[in-house]
């Protein structure tokens, strides 16, 4: 039986029209129109486009979405001082620097330069710290999406073996920080595999829920499954014939899992829907701090 699709870009759709319903009532109730700045330096083609996303989507949502550019050529101060006047605008509860930024810029420094309560990346030192102890307040997008995922699908992560292939910042890490959790769309037993691991595979096949998070194109092959695992697939890579592809071998591993995540189509578009779902936590605790 091939796999059931996950459809993260249905499931998107549900949530984004979920919290423009929420945005209504909180405008409603507090007079506040959550607001996410998104800042973006240089041109880097793939940034522009996820840019773009975000500001239509947060708009989309009945919040205010402002992107601010710099040039590829800023400084280190140029970057912090847009970050300290968005830390100082009230009428700001997110802010978002997109990354990579440019070569000779430190975006460590940037990233906790951001008002840590406006972190709506959930990479600021102080959030990633929270999630690590187990009580998160800012929750990276991607890792986020990946868990609404499997709690939409009924997926059972309590007791199973979930892999992770991948440590970065951004999914990987987190993602396993979450499975690790106490608690519903958590409780699993993590093992995290990356470029330091012999035969990645070898863990892979021993995995009831499997995440690829490495970046590495259609690396994941049928030979890597268990069958009727859950596969998520949070790659995206542009194939020489202009195919999108992601970090599994789609056609090979789906007959042998029992759900997968497509690409396009999957993860992508549930990591929107959470930024917007930061952004409106973001202005609820702007809200409560003003009382
Ligand atoms: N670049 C790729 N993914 C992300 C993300 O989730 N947040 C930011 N800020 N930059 C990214």
């Amino acid at each position: 039986m091939p796999a059931v699709i996950l459809d993260g870009k249905a499931l998107a759709e549900r949530v984004r029209e979920g919290l423009a319903g929420e945005v209504a009532e909180f405008r409603q109730a507090t007079g506040i129109t959550p607001g996410l700045s998104v800042v973006l330096v240089g041109e880097d083609p793939a940034s522009r486009v996820y840019v773009r996303n975000k500001e239509n989507a947060v708009k989309a949502a009945g919040m205010n979405g402002e992107v601010v550019r710099l040039p590829a050529d800023s400084t280190q101060k140029q970057v912090l001082d847009t970050v300290d006047r968005l830390n100082a605008d009230p009428n700001v509860h997110g802010i978002l620097v997109q990354l990579p930024l440019p070569k000779g810029l430190d975006s460590v420094e940037v990233i906790d330069r951001i008002d840590p309560l406006k972190d709506v990346d959930g990479f600021h030192t102080q959030n990633v710290g929270l999630l690590a102890q187990g009580r998160p307040r800012f929750v990276p997008c991607t890792p986020l999406g990946i868990i609404e995922l499997l709690k939409d699908a009924g997926v059972e992560t309590k007791g199973k073996h979930a892999v992770v292939l991948g440590r970065s910042q951004v999914v990987g890490k987190p993602v396993a920080l979450l499975l690790l959790q106490k608690g519903k769309g958590a409780d699993a037993t993590v093992t995290v595999c990356h470029t330091g691991t012999p035969d990645p595979a070898r863990f892979a096949r021993e995995a009831d829920i499997l995440i690829a998070a490495m970046g590495v194109p259609e690396a994941v092959k049928a030979d890597w499954i268990k069958p009727g695992a859950v596969v998520i697939d949070v790659g995206i890579h542009r194939k020489e014939d202009g195919k999108l592809c992601g970090d599994v071998a789609f056609a090979e591993v789906a007959p042998v899992a029992s759900r997968i995540t497509p690409v396009p189509g999957g993860v992508g578009p549930m990591t929107v829907a959470m930024l917007l779902k930061n952004t409106l936590h973001a202005a609820r605790l702007a809200a409560d701090r003003r009382g």
